[in-house]
């Protein structure tokens, strides 16, 4: 039996415990995308999680989608990043880079003027986004990517892993889920292309297997993860089978020695995300959606995940593995300051232990 707070090996991946902090937006990086002194000292303050997993990160100014989101496009950008994994690493722990490209789900004010919305489909999500300049706005009209152009987006992957790998970050994770650019690709919504990245299952799940193969040749596959989330429907997201899609999709990628599959489980549904990775995907899964610590601690016990991924946990309590372990009680966050710049809401959570 293992416990929660014990270390862990994912693929090439040290964890000192099994406490992994989840993925977060948290809009504080330059209008550039470049991260900033209070990323660093946010990120120091919750280096105590067996693995950080960062925010989303845009690979290129085409996959942008929120205001005050971070990229590895440009050299400043490695630069705040180094800065960001040096803090991480002198505290003794582990930070991997989400890169995510948001596709359609962005409004062209968040990013730079010169870049374009694509998609798989001409297809608008439905709904609105935040934008600084203008509050609330409808999704942008994608235009779809044509055949030629699909190599290079999967390239923008590579380059950021590379870029990812030169900031120092020891790990990857391609966003795979929330409505963001692959998962447009896996869906029968989103996806009506007629050619070998659309048209059937094995169409549909061809992008998303070629951006891991793309991450996994820069410098091996047991440095790069994926982040899954079966039938979710967030971002206006419609698949007519995602149990199938996803079937599918983790057979192709089984085999290629991946460090980790990152699952989210959903709640209104039917399908069990959990049990669908761990029978079709062989290497540690790290679970993830609203877990407390006895459930979490259950979940590593039973052997069905390597580790628990913890969001909002993370927001109120930096120290939240020495909260977990002495029984002290959580913090709560300010939903109102979960976005907008500057350290409150950010920072300036007191820890609760020393
Ligand atoms: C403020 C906020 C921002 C988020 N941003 C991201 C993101 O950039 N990438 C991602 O994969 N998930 C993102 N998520 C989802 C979380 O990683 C996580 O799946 C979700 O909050 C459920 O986990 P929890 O119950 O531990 O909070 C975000 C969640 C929150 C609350």
């Amino acid at each position: 039996m293992s416990d929660l707070f014990e270390p862990t090996r994912l693929g090439r991946l040290a964890l000192r415990n099994r406490i992994v902090m989840a993925p977060m937006t948290r809009s504080r990086a330059s209008q550039a995308g470049d991260p900033t002194d209070l990323m660093v000292e946010y990120y120091r303050q919750r280096a105590s999680a067996g693995m950080i997993i960062t925010e989303g990160i845009f690979p290129s100014a085409d996959g942008k989608g929120y205001c005050r989101t971070p990229g590895l496009v440009t050299r400043a950008q490695v630069e705040g990043w180094r800065k960001v994994t040096d803090a991480v690493h002198a505290e003794g722990g582990t930070i991997a880079a989400q890169i995510m490209h948001c596709g359609r789900i962005t409004h062209a004010d968040n990013k730079d003027a010169s870049s374009e919305t694509v998609a798989p489909s001409a297809i608008r999500a439905l709904g609105e986004m935040y934008t600084d300049t203008a509050g609330m706005q409808p999704f942008s009209e994608p235009r779809a990517l044509a055949l030629d152009e699909i190599p290079g987006v999967i390239g923008e992957f590579a380059q950021a892993t590379e870029r990812a790998y030169e900031a120092g970050f020891d790990g990857v994770e391609a966003h795979c889920a929330s409505g963001y650019l692959p998962a447009q690709f896996l869906s029968t919504g989103t996806n009506r292309r007629e050619d070998e990245y659309g048209g059937s299952l094995a169409g549909r799940v061809r992008f998303p297997v070629e951006v891991l193969e793309a991450m996994a040749a820069v410098d091996g596959p047991d440095r790069v993860g994926f982040r899954i989330c079966p039938g979710n429907p967030f971002n206006d997201l419609f698949d007519q089978n995602p149990e199938e899609t996803f079937r599918a999709f983790l057979q192709a990628v089984r085999d290629m020695g991946l460090a980790y599959c990152h699952v989210i489980r959903l709640h209104d549904v039917e399908l069990d995300n959990i049990a669908l990775a761990r029978a079709e995907f062989g290497a540690p899964l790290i679970v993830n959606d609203s877990y407390k610590l006895d459930e979490a601690q259950a979940v590593i016990d039973s052997g069905a995940a390597a580790a628990v991924s913890f969001a909002r946990a993370f927001i109120g309590n930096p120290d939240l593995v020495a909260r977990f372990e002495r029984a002290i009680e959580l913090a709560r966050f300010d939903p109102k300051r979960l976005y907008t710049p500057g350290p409150e809401g950010y920072t300036d959570y007191p820890r609760a232990t020393d």
